[in-house]
């Protein structure tokens, strides 16, 4: 007889953006006259950069020919998109991080979950609240938790609130995780942590042996020069830290799929014995025996971010999604209320007025103004009462989705 993994029977409901997915779909064919403005999942809408483009035809030009056809490539990715990664991402930054420490995969969303198969099954894992919801579904899925209880925290997560009165920048917890999750720009409230910020985690790790599992998927979005990009900018975070980030928000990669991990050298975590092992060969194992790497033109595609004209093209994309969230956080801030985020994430974090709860507010959005968005709730017990706007939707829809916001009753 199969048996199931009876964890994934605690998860609560279906994946949050499915779900949202799934009630609009029924709102659409009750209603098939209506047109509803998406900006409910941070999924982009500008097309690929033009030398992203062509540097993606010529590999796959290059796969048409005998003589520069691939077969597999290597499954930490190739050498030439890892070195531009390093050299521009971090080196030119002044972060000290080379080729053998990045590992490119498929996205952000299956490293921050796949991470955890390498780390032991006792490990206390801290997460944020709201947050992604990945880390919080892959945790249970693992089996390092019990249920949920009602106020829908799972039982053996250490949940680290983020609110109005913490500038949604969490506490350090009283009880010691041991991987601790943080994402920064952050998802879902758009706010960015400062160097000071950061330092008071990663000093927090090295003095609990603990490791941080750093999302800086929107890194790009980032526009204060005073916010670090990356954890690695803060002395000691290499030998604490795993970084992960994406070409999905980027530069537009969500559906062509290309992200990255980096482990530094110095990065240790110990066995029952309390003996180091090096957490990069730990990963470069899982990664070399379950991935078999990003295809060869998805890389060269990537790669061409780095050129000059791909900066300059990803720069102005990213402009584009950012006077968007301007116009949201203005918009929402004229009818009174409150936001947060949106100046350097492409999210904006409002409060729902009234008390209206964020399921609430979801349904009078997509009912009277045909708007999607994603609630609050949905990233955790903090977050009910507020809701998200992503800014990738095109700009005429943002302005037609303010218009509508401002006349709903
Ligand atoms: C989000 O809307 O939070 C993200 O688009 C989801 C993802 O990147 O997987």
């Amino acid at each position: 007889m199969a048996l199931i993994n009876e964890h994934y029977l605690k998860l609560q409901a279906g994946y949050l953006f499915p779900e949202i997915g799934r009630r609009v779909s029924e709102f659409i064919t009750a209603n098939p006259d209506k047109k509803v403005i998406k900006m409910g999942i941070g999924d982009v809408t500008k097309p690929l950069a033009p030398s992203v483009v062509k540097a993606f035809h010529e590999g796959v030009d290059e796969m048409a020919n005998a003589n520069t056809f691939k077969g597999y490539g290597p499954e930490q990715g190739y050498e030439f998109l890892r070195k531009a990664i390093a050299e521009n991402s971090y080196q030119a930054r002044g972060v000290n991080i080379s080729a053998d420490e990045i590992f490119i995969s498929d996205g952000s969303k299956c490293d921050t979950g796949n991470i955890q198969e390498i780390f032991g099954h006792n490990n206390k894992i801290g997460i944020c609240d709201p947050v992604y919801p990945v880390y919080a579904d892959t945790t249970v899925m693992s089996g390092k938790t019990g249920t949920c209880q009602a106020n829908g925290y799972y039982d053996g997560i250490i949940y680290m609130p983020c609110t109005e009165e913490n500038n949604f920048i969490p506490e350090l917890p009283t009880e010691t995780p041991d991987l601790i999750f943080l994402c920064y720009p952050n998802n879902p409230t758009g706010t960015v942590a400062s160097k000071e910020e950061l330092k008071k985690w990663v000093d927090f790790a090295i003095a609990n042996k603990s490791i941080i599992l750093y999302d800086a998927a929107y890194e790009a979005f980032i526009q204060d020069e005073e916010i670090p990009h990356s954890i690695y900018e803060i002395e000691g975070a290499k030998s604490v830290a795993i970084e992960f980030r994406s070409f999905s928000k980027t530069a537009g990669f969500t559906g062509t799929r290309c992200a990255f991990t980096v482990i530094p050298e110095e990065l240790f975590a110990y066995d029952s014995k309390g003996n180091a092992h090096q957490v990069k060969k730990l990963w470069n194992r899982r990664h070399s025996t379950k991935f078999n790497g990003v295809s060869y033109p998805v890389q060269k595609a990537a790669a061409a971010i780095f050129t000059e004209e791909g900066k300059k093209e990803v720069t102005e994309i990213i402009a584009y999604y950012l006077e968007n969230a301007k116009i949201i956080k203005e918009s929402l801030n004229k009818l009174d209320y409150k936001v947060y985020g949106g100046n350097d994430s492409p999210y904006v974090w409002a409060k729902t007025k009234n008390g209206l709860s964020s399921w609430g507010f979801f349904d009078k959005l997509l009912n009277e103004a045909n708007v999607v968005g994603t609630p609050g709730s949905g990233f955790g017990p903090s977050g009910e009462g507020y809701f998200r706007f992503s800014a990738f939707a095109a700009r005429e829809n943002v302005l037609e989705a303010m218009e509508r916001i401002k006349n709903l009753k």
